[in-house]
Formats: structure tokens, C-alpha cells, sequence
């Protein structure tokens, strides 16, 4: 299939048949050296064509940054949740903000937290899939998604797919450019974060310290989308009480008066449930505010109830089409790239397009080296990382498998004479 342009919707589902179909006998087309393969935007007007499993995500470690942004294997940053006073004023301290600037979606933060565990012996079999969780949102919410497209780089090595978040330098410093107005209704959902958290579980209520965005406190989870293995690594903003299995997802939004304000909070909600399920936070707490950032209301949702309150709505979204185009999507990248002829240190851009779909093209040698920008980098990946996985595979240079995991769409005669997958 060539590259797809704007397409209306019936065409789109009839390409997607098709593209399936390309699937399921395990023979998607092969891309050339820059040619584009694309999947058609999935069908969100009629009900998922199958029902895909999402495992229940299970923690496997989680790390720290600290003010310098240095990454230590523990709980120093955690958060515990207190009440936010009445009426609180989220631009509050706002000229005592320190910002972490602007970069590119490396996975360095993740790539360490797995070799940690490696390195600790509390591993697992195959990994299908490494990301953040901001960018498995994005993928889950694409076919919802109307207004911003996205980019990913991508890498097969060794039966694992890497995907990291594709920021042009360009667009790198139109985010570190906000618009003052931009600038202080972000601040807002920081400012929140502080208002509703404390270093201490049963702190009294009132401000949690000035807001630093270097600090965070992440979790590295294991959980399984259909047949595919993932591993997803995300911030998680606090937790409530003394327990970790307590976590807390803390959210603002603008007050809701009407019929219309409640639709698109409704349509915000799919990002919000996407982003805690994935991770496996079970409550979201939602502070609704003024345009001009004072608190009003404080919501509670649990996470897994979420998308019975959309059903039926007039912004309703399916969370079940979502995982299904989730299966499809990773699949597809993975297949396409492995049967491709994935050469070891090949990098693949997937470029999605609202309305229409995505494409995957085989990065040349100068967008390459644009992605290593420099760093001591194998295309995303850092090298110590790079000879780490060399030496735990045993197999320089090897390509990927098509691990069992993903068998019900693969190839057997492709799986088979490949070497076995990233073990942690
Ligand atoms: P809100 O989500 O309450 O608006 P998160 O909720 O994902 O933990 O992010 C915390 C806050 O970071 C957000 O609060 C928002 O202020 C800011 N933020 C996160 N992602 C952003 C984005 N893509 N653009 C602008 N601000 C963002
Ligand atoms: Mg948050």
C-alpha cells in the first residue's frame, strides 16, 4: 500500500479490512528502502471488531528523580495526597517555578529502570514492547484523536520494539516558547499537584513546596496488551496512605457549566482513563478550576469505572476499539518492520495522521545520525545500553524474532530460524 492522503471515513474502513487481512496471513507488504506502509484509521462508528484483554498491570520497580534530575532506584520523590484547601489559588508561587526544559523523548529513564532489574534477578520473559506511558496513550487514543498528529522512532532489536516520541529540534523549542497564557495554565495542573500532596502521608492540608519539574517519582510496570508483552514506565503523582498499590492520578480541568463543557469533559476522560490504566492507577482525582486558576470543585473517579460513565454519551468513546487498534498497531509495526529485512541499528518512523492513519518509513542515514543527534547513541538507544543488550542476547548484530507472544498473526516461517528475544 502507498502513502495515504485524506481519505473519507468508508474508504478508510475499507482499507483497514484489507490491511487486516495482510495480517492475519502473516504477509504485510515489504517497505523498500523509504517506502511508506500505511494502516488506515480504525472505525470508531461501529463497535470493536474483537474483544483484546488488557492484563492487569504488575509493578516491577520504580526510581526517582531528583532536583538534578539524577535517577536513584528509590522512593525519594513519592507523594502522599492530603485535601487541597477550598477555593485554593493554583497560580500561587508561580514566579518560583522551576521548569525542566523542554527535551527529546528518550527512553534512557525506562532503558535503566530494565537494566536494574535484570541486574536484581526479578525478571521475566520476553518483552514485546517498551515505552513510556505517554506514548502508549497516544497510540491507544489515536482513534479519537481529530486535531494532533504524532511521531514515533522506532527500533526492532532482538524481538523487542522501542518506541520513543519523535521531537523535532524545531518543535522542541516551539515547546519551550509557551505563550505566557500557555505558560501559567500549565502551571495550574502543577501547581494542583503541590496543593493536593505532601512528603509526608497525614500531612495537614495547605501548600506541598514550590513546584520543580526535575522531580519525579516513576513506576515501571509489566502488563500484556492481546498477545503482546509490554513494559511501560510513567510518572505517577501520589499515592494515598502509606501503600504504593494506593495510586493517585491528580488532574485539573475548567469548571463545568452546561451541556457542552460536560461533552468535552467527557472527551477529555479517554486520555485521562487511558493514561492511569496503563500504569494501573485505580483513582484519578479531578480539581476543577477558574479560567483564572482558582480551585472550585475536587472529583474522584475510579479509573476501571470510567468508560461505563461515557457509554451512551453524546462524546462517547469505546475503550474497547482503542485496544483493539492498540493490538493492531503494535503488531503491524512489528511485523512490517521484521519481515521488512529490519537490519540491527535501523530506525523506523511511524507518522500518525488524524483522520487517516499511520505510515512507517525506514529512516535513511542522515535522519539517522538526526536521531543519535550526536549521543553516544545505536539510533535511540544509548550505547551502554546497546552493549548490555548485545551481551545479554549473546548475538551481535542479530535481527528480531516474531516472539511466540505475538503468534496469533505471525509467521511461522519467519519465527523460527530467528534468536530468542531480550530476556530481563
Ligand atoms: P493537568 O493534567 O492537570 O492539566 P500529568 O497530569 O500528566 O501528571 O501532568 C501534570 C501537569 O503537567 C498537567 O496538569 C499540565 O499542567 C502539565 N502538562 C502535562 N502534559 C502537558 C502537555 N502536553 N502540554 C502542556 N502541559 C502539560
Ligand atoms: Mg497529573
Amino acid at each position: 500500500m502507498t502513502s495515504s492522503t485524506s481519505r473519507k471515513r468508508t474508504t478508510a474502513d475499507r482499507n483497514e479490512r484489507v490491511v487486516h487481512k495482510h495480517l492475519r496471513l502473516g504477509a504485510p507488504p515489504t517497505p523498500r528502502l523509504h517506502a511508506v506502509v500505511s494502516l488506515s484509521y480504525p472505525s470508531t462508528a461501529q463497535p470493536a471488531s474483537r474483544s483484546v484483554p488488557f492484563q492487569r498491570p504488575l509493578p516491577l520497580i520504580s526510581f526517582s528523580y531528583n532536583k538534578n534530575r539524577e535517577l536513584e532506584f528509590s522512593d525519594a520523590a513519592i507523594r502522599y495526597y492530603v485535601e487541597p484547601p477550598p477555593g485554593a489559588d493554583l497560580g500561587y508561587a508561580y514566579e518560583r517555578w522551576v521548569h525542566r526544559p523542554e527535551e527529546k523523548g528518550r527512553l534512557d529513564g525506562l532503558l535503566r529502570a530494565i537494566s536494574e532489574i535484570r541486574r536484581r534477578g526479578t525478571g521475566d520473559p520476553v518483552i514485546g514492547v517498551i515505552s513510556w506511558r505517554g506514548v502508549m496513550t497516544k497510540i491507544l487514543t489515536a482513534p479519537y484523536e481529530d486535531r494532533d498528529g504524532w511521531e514515533l522512532n522506532v527500533m526492532v532489536e532482538n524481538g523487542t520494539l522501542y518506541l520513543e516520541e519523535f521531537i523535532s529540534d524545531a518543535r522542541l523549542e516551539e515547546k519551550d516558547n509557551m505563550t505566557p497564557r500557555q505558560r501559567i495554565q500549565t502551571y495550574y495542573g502543577y501547581a494542583f499537584e503541590s496543593w493536593c500532596t505532601a512528603s509526608q502521608p497525614d500531612a495537614p492540608s495547605g501548600w506541598g513546596g514550590d513546584v520543580d519539574t526535575n522531580v519525579q517519582w516513576c513506576n515501571v510496570v509489566k502488563t500484556k496488551l492481546g498477545d503482546v508483552r509490554i513494559i511501560i514506565g510513567g510518572e505517577v503523582d501520589c499515592v494515598r496512605g502509606i501503600l504504593n498499590d494506593t495510586m493517585v492520578e491528580l488532574k485539573t480541568s475548567m469548571n463545568i457549566s452546561g451541556h457542552r463543557d460536560e461533552a468535552r469533559f467527557e472527551k477529555k476522560l479517554l486520555k485521562f482513563y487511558f493514561q492511569s490504566f496503563l500504569l494501573g492507577v485505580p483513582e484519578i482525582v479531578v480539581g476543577f478550576r477558574t479560567p483564572g486558576g482558582q480551585l472550585k470543585t475536587m472529583q474522584s473517579f475510579k479509573t476501571l469505572e470510567i468508560p461505563r460513565m461515557v457509554r451512551g454519551k453524546p462524546n462517547a468513546w469505546d475503550a474497547r476499539i482503542c485496544l483493539t487498534w492498540g493490538e493492531d498497531f503494535l503488531t503491524w509495526i512489528k511485523h512490517t518492520i521484521i519481515l521488512g529485512g529490519n537490519a540491527s541499528g535501523s530506525v523506523w518512523r511511524v507518522k500518525f495522521t488524524p483522520c487517516t492513519g499511520v505510515e512507517l518509513t525506514l529512516l535513511c542515514e542522515d535522519e539517522r545520525r538526526e536521531v543519535e543527534a550526536g549521543e553516544d547513541r545505536v539510533g535511540f538507544l544509548p550505547q551502554w545500553y546497546w552493549k548490555e543488550m548485545q551481551e545479554c542476547s549473546g548475538e551481535p548484530g542479530n535481527t528480531s524474532r516474531i516472539d511466540s507472544e505475538s503468534g496469533r498473526q505471525s509467521a511461522p516461517t519467519a519465527s523460527s530460524s530467528l534468536p530468542t528475544g531480550w530476556q530481563i
